[in-house]
This record gives structure tokens, C-alpha cells and sequence, in this order.
């Protein structure tokens, strides 16, 4: 059934629209084509610019019919204006077609919307991310460089979106650089700021913007000062700021050599945790526990919680390290008592190794929150916090000469390495300290607990799969 009385329209309708990012004028054609129950198939939408087979079969742009007289102007859902809006501006050509296929089909399925294995939504919604993800990259990558122009600086700035975002991104940059004059130029259209007046302009070449400037040395000079050696994830920094932006970004230049030398920087920040103490170790577990209650050499030592020391017997075999106490585990004082410890205990207790027989304890001593309400919501700490935190738990360690270190999370990993790994890459195999003790990492079970659905299942077999060979590892070992 069609959402009216039948599909009366025989003939294709061609609809121009004036620019590839004319959402105002897609709804203003669309709402006249859904009053005059013009079926999807019948239409095709001429975007300047965007040729397409479809277009020259549907012929030329012809006078939409009158609407029938007894038909409502279209309703549709403000989700799915939203997510129209956005994916309006993609540069996918089906997106118009998309966008009045979905129109077509709401008016006979008014919750369409909230099918979410529907194709078409689907799809709406892929197009809509892409283009946020677009409209966010331009502005965090857009850079200027100054050029001397009748006798004012003005400031010009290239970029190449991938979608139609640059009019939809106009407004940011005038209300953050109001009193700049200023251009960015791109292939698809330029903007031009005087400090009273945008002007629109055609499409540049990237021959025509500036490259390097003074101003270029002191924001390499700041992201220099900003990179963090600990929190570095070349992974997460490439999805994040993809190679391709690279090219137009002056820090860019400076990648690869910080990388390069973040070890160093790495090992620095590990050794000033250490040199907050003292040289001689805490004596027995028991000290462990009293001192931690008084340590305030970090802020989260300073938050007037109670520390939660390791707990287990004094020579056991396997140490099992967490990130930081929870609520829970504040509250009693005791590591792993809350829902993340109840889900490792079954696991662990699944893969044959006895909990009671582990000396459990965390990276971290205090617990590090916000408060939102009634509610304590946990915070990760920061790699200078668990680097000052390393001395209690490396303490701890020696102490106890573990043969098996099972560290659950990236915090208690680096609390135990001294530095960042990548746990999804290094999980289920042995890292062998200098004296030869073996440290098994896996994810951290509160990790497993945020997954919902479908990830859930699969991540917890790999999980248990990691606490097997641990077993039988451990096994080996006593053998
Ligand atoms: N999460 C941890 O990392 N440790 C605990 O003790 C509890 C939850």
C-alpha cells in the first residue's frame, strides 16, 4: 500500500535543486511532491554538479503536479529532520532519494523511525554521523596563516571536506574569529570574513593559500608542550586526526619525532612518580596498608577517601591487579567487592583459579570520582597518577614475588610495566619483567559489564579465554 490512495503519477519528475547542500529547498520540493503523491521511484533529484544516469533518464526538470485537493501537507518526526538536515549535506547523490524514500514511507509508518534495523534509517543515520564527523574535523583542523593584504592582516586557511559542510560550518567560524579577516578556501567554495560581512566565493586550488607562517612556530611550540607521551595511542590519534589532514597541519610536521621520543618522556614521568618517596620500600604488606591511608602525593590521594589496600595470602603465586577501587570497594575498604569483582571472581573461578588464593589488588589506592547527585561515578586516573601510585603497588609486589601477575585493564598494565601497552593487541601472551616474573594482561571486567547486546558475549569468551591460560600457565609454573 502506498501512503495514499495510489501511485498516480506515471511520469518521472526531474527536481533541480540550487546547491548540493539545498536541504531548505529538498523540503520545500519534497512537501509538494508528497501532497501531489508522487511515489519515490517516480522522482529524481539535479543537484548541480552531481550528474547522474538517472537524471537524463527522468528528462528535463518539469512542473510538479498539483497537489490533490484533499491531502495533508507531510508530518514527520523531529528526529528525522535532524538526521535529514545532516545527511543532506553528505556526498553520497542518493542522498536526496534517500531522504524522500524515508519522507514517502513515514507518512504510512509514522515510528519508522524507531526501527532501527530498517535499512533506510539505517542508512539516515550513517550519512548523518559521517557528515557531524566531517563538520567536527573542519574545526578542529581548519588553520590559518597570516598574509599581508592592502596593508591588514588577513588570514586564509585551506581545507578539503569530504562532505557539503562548509556553508553549514560558516557561523562557527565567524563567531569564533570575529574580529579576524579571514578566507578558507576549499575546492567546493570559498568563505570570506571582513570582520562585518561573509561573502560566499567560487571553488580554490590549494596553490592559492598560503603555506607556513610566523604564527605556525609557536602553535607547533604549544602542541609540543601538550603532547602527552603517556596517553599516546597511535591508533586512536589516527582516527582522530586522520593522515589526511596532516598536509595542512603545522604541528603535523612534529609527529612522528614526538613519537619517536616518547619512550623517554614516558620513562622520565615514571622515574618523578618515584622520586615523590623515598628509597626504602615499605617493610611488610601491613606497612603497605597504613601508608597508603596517608599518601597525598597525588590529587586523588587528597580527595579524603579512604585508601583500599591488596588483600590475599602473603605468598601467592598470582597477582591479580585491577585500575582503582570502586564506590563499593571505598566503602569497605576491600578491592574487587562490587559487580565488576563478582563477574571476575566467576570468571576466574570458571577457568579453574582460586580467588581465595590471589593476592587482589589495584594500581591505584584511592578512588578517583565525580560526584553527579547521590552518586560517587568513577574517573580513570591520569598516568602521572599512576605512575606516583606505582611505588605502593611495585611495593607490593616485592613483597609478595608473585610467579604470575594478571594485570585487568590499560591502568593496572601501566602500573606494573611503567608504561602505556596496547591491551586488545598484547592480552593472552606473557610480558616478562627483568626478574623474570611473567605479566599476563587482559581487559578489566567493568569493561565487559559496559558492553551491551551483541559485543557482550564474545568479549567475555576472549576474557575467559585469557583467564585459561593463565590457568594453565600457572600450572606449568607450580609444576
Ligand atoms: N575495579 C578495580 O579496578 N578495582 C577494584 O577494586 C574494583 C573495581
Amino acid at each position: 500500500m502506498t501512503p495514499f490512495r495510489d501511485a498516480r503519477i506515471a511520469d518521472a519528475c526531474a527536481v533541480p535543486l540550487d546547491a548540493a547542500d539545498d536541504f531548505a529547498g529538498w523540503r520545500e520540493q519534497a512537501r509538494r511532491l508528497i501532497m501531489a503523491e508522487v511515489p519515490p521511484d517516480r522522482v529524481t533529484w539535479q543537484v548541480p554538479g552531481e550528474g547522474s544516469d538517472d537524471l537524463f533518464a527522468a528528462g528535463k526538470p518539469r512542473r510538479l503536479p498539483a497537489p490533490a485537493r484533499d491531502v495533508m501537507p507531510p508530518r514527520v518526526p523531529r528526529t528525522f529532520l535532524e538526521l535529514a538536515g545532516k545527511a543532506a549535506l553528505h556526498s553520497d547523490p542518493q542522498r536526496f532519494a534517500l531522504l524522500y524514500r524515508l519522507l514517502w514511507r513515514l507518512q504510512a509508518r509514522p515510528r519508522l523511525m524507531e526501527d532501527a534495523a530498517d535499512a533506510d534509517v539505517r542508512r539516515l543515520g550513517d550519512l548523518a554521523r559521517s557528515v557531524r564527523r566531517d563538520i567536527h574535523k573542519m574545526r578542529a583542523f581548519v588553520r590559518f596563516r597570516a598574509v599581508q593584504k592592502e596593508d591588514e592582516e588577513h588570514y586564509v586557511a585551506w581545507f578539503e571536506p569530504q562532505h557539503h559542510i562548509l556553508r553549514a560550518n560558516a557561523a562557527f567560524f565567524v563567531n569564533r574569529f570575529t574580529a579576524m579577516h579571514w578566507s578558507i578556501l576549499t575546492p567546493e567554495g570559498s568563505l570570506h570574513w571582513d570582520g562585518e560581512v561573509l561573502r560566499e566565493g567560487p571553488p580554490a586550488r590549494r596553490e592559492e593559500a598560503p603555506f607556513g607562517d610566523p604564527a605556525e612556530e609557536l602553535w607547533r611550540r604549544y602542541y609540543a608542550a601538550i603532547f602527552n607521551p603517556a596517553r599516546l595511542k597511535v591508533g586512536a590519534m589516527l582516527k582522530e586526526m586522520p593522515r589526511r589532514y596532516w598536509k595542512n597541519l603545522p604541528e603535523a610536521a612534529l609527529i612522528p619525532d614526538l613519537v619517536a621520543g616518547a619512550q623517554a618522556r614516558e620513562a622520565a614521568m615514571v622515574d618523578q612518580g618515584a622520586s615523590l618517596f623515598g628509597n626504602e620500600r615499605p617493610a611488610s604488606l601491613a606497612a603497605i596498608a597504613e601508608e597508603i591511608q596517608a599518601c597525598r602525593r597525588c590529587p586523588i590521594g587528597c580527595n579524603g577517601t579512604r585508601a583500599v589496600p591488596g588483600e590475599g595470602p602473603r605468598h601467592a603465586a598470582l597477582m591479580i591487579v585491577g585500575e582503582q577501587p570502586g564506590d563499593s570497594e571505598e566503602e569497605q575498604g576491600r578491592p574487587f567487592i562490587g559487580p565488576a569483582g563478582r563477574l571476575l571472581r566467576a570468571h576466574l573461578e570458571d577457568a579453574g583459579i582460586d580467588p581465595e588464593r590471589a593476592w587482589v589488588t589495584n594500581a591505584v589506592k584511592h578512588f578517583k570520582f565525580v560526584s553527579r547527585g547521590m552518586r560517587r561515578l568513577h574517573q580513570n586516573p591520569t598516568a602521572r597518577e599512576i605512575d606516583i601510585c606505582r611505588w605502593w603497588v611495585e611495593s607490593e609486589r616485592l613483597l609478595i614475588q608473585p610467579r604470575l601477575i594478571l594485570t585487568l585493564g590499560a591502568s593496572a598494565a601501566r602500573g606494573m610495566l611503567g608504561k602505556t601497552i596496547s591491551v586488545q593487541k598484547e592480552r593472552g601472551r606473557a610480558h616478562v619483567l627483568e626478574d623474570g616474573t611473567e605479566l599476563w594482561p587482559t581487559v578489566h571486567p567493568s569493561y565487559l559489564l559496559r558492553l551491551h547486546d551483541d559485543g557482550r558475549a564474545a568479549e567475555e569468551a576472549r576474557f575467559a579465554a585469557d583467564l585459561r591460560k593463565v590457568a594453565a600457565r600457572l600450572g606449568e609454573l607450580a609444576a
